[in-house]
């Protein structure tokens, strides 16, 4: 009924690393190729753990961005904006809360383990429980059915669909909503009309799902159908209520972890990572003196891949003929370290390169950024405006709108 759409955010930690873009970023930009695309930077979120120091969230946003650019999100494909500049978001988190039991909220995994990891912050903090339900309308304001993710956020998506599932059952209904629906099927010309009736009634008391499908099928051809009435006739078919939100479905990411320069995952706070747009001394410096199976201590010792953080960037960096490479000379000791690291640093500033370059065009011209923000930004709001305005008008808020 709604057209194809992704939905995803990241929180402004500042600069950003290679495990980002071997973690989202790469495939973001695949995604963007393919569906319409919305990427925004979820500064509420960065607040809501880190609202005693918000002195870093603007700047943090802004290199994000410019690394996001750089990893080659495009603006002419995907639309990029900032998430506290749609102020619909946080209205639509609002009227969502009133019907959202504590329970959803406080059974989300990440609520208690972020409490028991971060124990220098009080988070027992009604912004930060409600954080799932704020990530909620971020999806849900734009009735987006993907959102890309890692898999510690699969939770967060499930209660997304719980929530959308509650207001459509809750506020789906339409006054007359029967009746016109029955108009619209009328509109649909008799041929058809005839063949969505028997289709809905096989699915209503057979539960023949593939009646449903190819209802759907039928009413995504019907081309003289109004938006709403074509609304009406998807919620029909299901039961008696409009569906005004959609519930979106997890995409996760292939699962390409980058280990860190010590082979656990590369994070910022494990000090083991490269960002994205390093200088090329640093990382190849980082590379050459990172360390390697323990047990190779003289040159002429033989090693073990599988002990050595190495190894682990060779399986995501290197072509099978250099992994052969690799094990034979080390088991061996035919090679030495730093002749085993060339090739992983060789890919990893061919891989950094185009990023240094475009990042470069927004550093010398900062507007250009502001620019494509802005851009992003209004259309943001325009989408969400259309939402808001239904949902507004199912919560008894029009006015006469
Ligand atoms: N919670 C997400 C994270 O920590 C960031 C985020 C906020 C998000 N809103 C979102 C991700 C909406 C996807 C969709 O990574
Ligand atoms: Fe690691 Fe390569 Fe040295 Fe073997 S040769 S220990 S794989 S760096």
């Amino acid at each position: 009924m709604y057209p194809d759409r992704v939905v995803s955010g990241m929180r402004p930690t500042g600069a950003l690393h290679l495990g980002h873009y071997h973690g989202a970023l790469k495939n973001w930009v695949k995604l963007q190729a393919e569906l319409p695309c919305l990427f925004f930077v979820a500064d509420w979120h960065a607040l809501t753990t880190h609202y005693d120091d918000p002195s870093i969230i603007e700047a943090s946003t802004w290199d994000m961005l410019v690394d996001w650019l750089a990893a080659g999100v495009d603006p002419s494909q995907a639309t990029i904006f900032i998430q506290s500049r749609v102020p619909e978001h946080a209205e639509l988190h609002l009227l969502l809360s009133m019907a959202t039991p504590l329970g959803w909220l406080e059974r989300v995994p990440t609520y208690k383990d972020q409490q028991e990891k971060l124990t220098d912050k009080d988070l027992a903090t009604y912004g930060f429980l409600g954080y799932p339900l704020l990530q909620a309308a971020d999806v849900l304001i734009y009735r987006a059915n993907l959102v890309p993710v890692g898999d510690d956020q699969v939770p967060h998506v499930e209660m997304m669909r719980e929530v959308a599932r509650r207001f459509n059952h809750l506020y789906g209904k339409e006054k007359g909503f029967e009746l016109k629906a029955q108009d619209a099927v009328k509109k649909l010309g008799s041929k058809r009309a005839k063949l969505y009736q028997e289709l809905r009634t096989q699915f209503q008391e057979k539960g023949d799902a593939d009646a449903l499908e190819q209802a759907k099928a039928m009413l995504d051809d019907a081309q003289n159908l109004s938006m709403i009435d074509r609304e009406r006739l998807f919620g029909y078919l299901e039961g008696s209520r409009k569906l005004i939100l959609v519930e979106p479905q997890a995409k996760l990411t292939d699962a390409s972890r980058l280990p860190g320069l010590d082979g656990q995952k590369m994070s910022k706070s494990y000090g083991n990572a490269i960002a994205l747009r390093e200088d090329k001394e640093s990382v190849t410096k980082k590379l050459r003196t990172m360390p390697t199976d323990p047990a190779r201590i003289r040159r002429t010792d033989v090693g073990d891949p599988e002990r050595c953080p190495v190894w682990k960037l060779h399986q995501v960096y290197s072509s099978v003929e250099v992994r052969d490479w690799v094990v034979q000379g080390c088991k061996s000791a035919g090679i030495g370290c730093i002749e085993c690291k060339q090739p992983v640093i060789d890919m990893i500033l061919q891989e950094q390169e185009p990023m240094r370059e475009r990042a470069q065009i927004y550093l010398d011209d900062p507007s250009l950024l502001r620019a494509i923000v802005a851009d992003g930004c209004d259309k943001a709001r325009k989408l969400a405006h259309e939402t808001m305005r239904d949902v507004r008008e199912a919560m008894g808020l029009a006015y006469g709108d």
